[in-house]
């Protein structure tokens, strides 16, 4: 029993730290930020107010919100060298490693906040990260597309803002479309934490040395780029594309699957703490229906994808290893139709994760029991064993 939860004894000893943010029942589907369920946030709250609940533990008021925003929006210029900084990339960049290496040089632009002991400090990279980073995703973004970095506007709210970025050109206007503002901002939050996941071990990890906020969520990102964590929501569309130019079924590709052939794997399947159906996916599946009907995105993309799920959901092989939708299974169809290029869909899985990111390196930083990281090995190698000739 710890607070308001209760563990069976074998889950304690495996976790890796304990926490007040997010609660996951992997079982039972259950996930919720700072106990509120995950379901009832996607619905009536928004990326900024969830991230406020997450970095700070409970929801703003209308006044701190809107104070908090507006901070926000106060930072989301770019120093002018930093811009110069994409210049180095080759057009074909992906935009991931782009995102941890401007993020990265983000200590050494704004050096006055890196203190991790320094209340303002930590307050002012907060907010500088929430708000440059989406910046620095957008350019990324112009940058492989040889189109002109805009300067953020900031009457616009942080996704508004993100959408004229990565869409807006100097040659016209540009106005988001609401429908897509609104699904976006729901995406941002169904991702915004998810407890001890492959990328926020590695922010705690590396937070764990005292490392400042810029650097450890730069480590961050580049472990989120596996496509075995948020790399996942790109492989879904490269494996639905390949269904469909290979020209087999989803039945075919299945049997593929469960022969593990090239060790091919059913990408946005699976996962290490659910074992049952993510509680995002469901929601993202009921946006992806909405908004691609609307935006109409590529039907045959999203008719492969759903009878991959109606089969793997009756088959016993995934029956028998617990294998359910995660969170990345649809929401690449739901970029794609948004008009994102593929090699986005990770880099807005990161623009959603900052919040939980921070929240939980701050929670680190302010651990009186924190120690530095540092899990030991079971040795398997040679005995001792003597130099020759000595
Ligand atoms: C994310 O941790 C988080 O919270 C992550 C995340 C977050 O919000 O931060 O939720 C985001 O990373 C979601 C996961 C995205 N990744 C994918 O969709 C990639 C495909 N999925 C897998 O590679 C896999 O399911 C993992 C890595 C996600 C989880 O692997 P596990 O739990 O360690 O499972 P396993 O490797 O021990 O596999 C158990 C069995 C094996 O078969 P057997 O050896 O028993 O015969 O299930 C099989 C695996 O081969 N298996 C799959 C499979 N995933 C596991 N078989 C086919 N397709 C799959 N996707």
């Amino acid at each position: 029993q710890t607070g308001s939860v209760t563990y069976d004894p074998g889950f304690v000893n495996t976790a890796a730290t304990k926490s007040a943010i997010t609660y996951i029942d992997g079982n039972e589907g259950i996930l919720r930020y700072r106990g509120y369920p995950i379901e009832q946030l996607a619905q009536g709250s928004t990326f900024i107010e969830t991230a406020y609940l997450l970095i700070y533990g409970e929801l703003p008021t209308p006044s701190e919100l809107d104070a908090f925003d507006q901070r926000i929006r106060r930072h989301t210029l770019l120093h002018e060298e930093l811009k110069g900084f994409f210049g180095g990339f080759p057009r074909d960049a992906h935009p991931m490693p782009v995102l941890s290496s401007a993020v990265s040089a983000l200590s050494t632009f704004y050096q006055d906040s890196l203190d991790p002991f320094d209340p303002e400090a930590v307050e002012l990279s907060t907010v500088r990260l929430l708000a440059k980073m989406p910046v620095i995703a957008a350019y990324a973004h112009k940058k492989s597309i040889g189109q002109p970095m805009l300067y953020p506007d900031n009457s616009m709210g942080l996704v508004e803002n993100f959408l004229r970025l990565s869409f807006g050109t100097p040659a016209e206007p540009y106005e988001p479309d609401p429908l897509i503002v609104k699904a976006l901002d729901q995406l941002l939050i169904l991702h915004a934490d998810h407890e001890q996941n492959c990328s926020t071990s590695t922010v705690r990890l590396v937070g764990s040395a005292n490392a400042n906020m810029f650097a450890s969520v730069s480590a961050g990102i580049n472990a989120l780029f596996g496509p075995l964590h948020g790399g996942a929501n790109e492989a879904v569309l490269n494996m639905l594309r390949k269904i469909q130019a290979d020209g087999i079924s989803p039945e075919e590709f299945m049997e593929k699957v469960k022969n593990k052939e090239d060790g091919v794997k059913l990408m946005g399947f699976g996962h290490r703490v659910y074992k049952n159906y993510d509680p995002r996916a469901r929601i993202v599946k009921a946006t992806a229906d909405e908004i691609l009907e609307k935006l109409g995105g590529n039907d045959e993309l999203l008719d492969i994808a759903k009878r991959l799920e109606e089969k793997a959901l009756a088959d016993d092989y995934f029956i028998e290893r617990k294998l359910y939708p995660n969170v990345d299974f649809y929401t690449g169809l739901i970029y794609k139709a948004m008009g994102f290029p593929e090699k986005m869909f990770t880099v807005l899985f990161a623009i959603g994760r900052l919040p939980g990111w921070i929240a939980q390196w701050r929670e680190l930083m302010e651990d009186p029991e924190k120690k530095i990281g540092r899990p030991r090995q079971i040795y398997t190698g040679q005995g001792e064993r003597q130099y020759p000739g000595l």
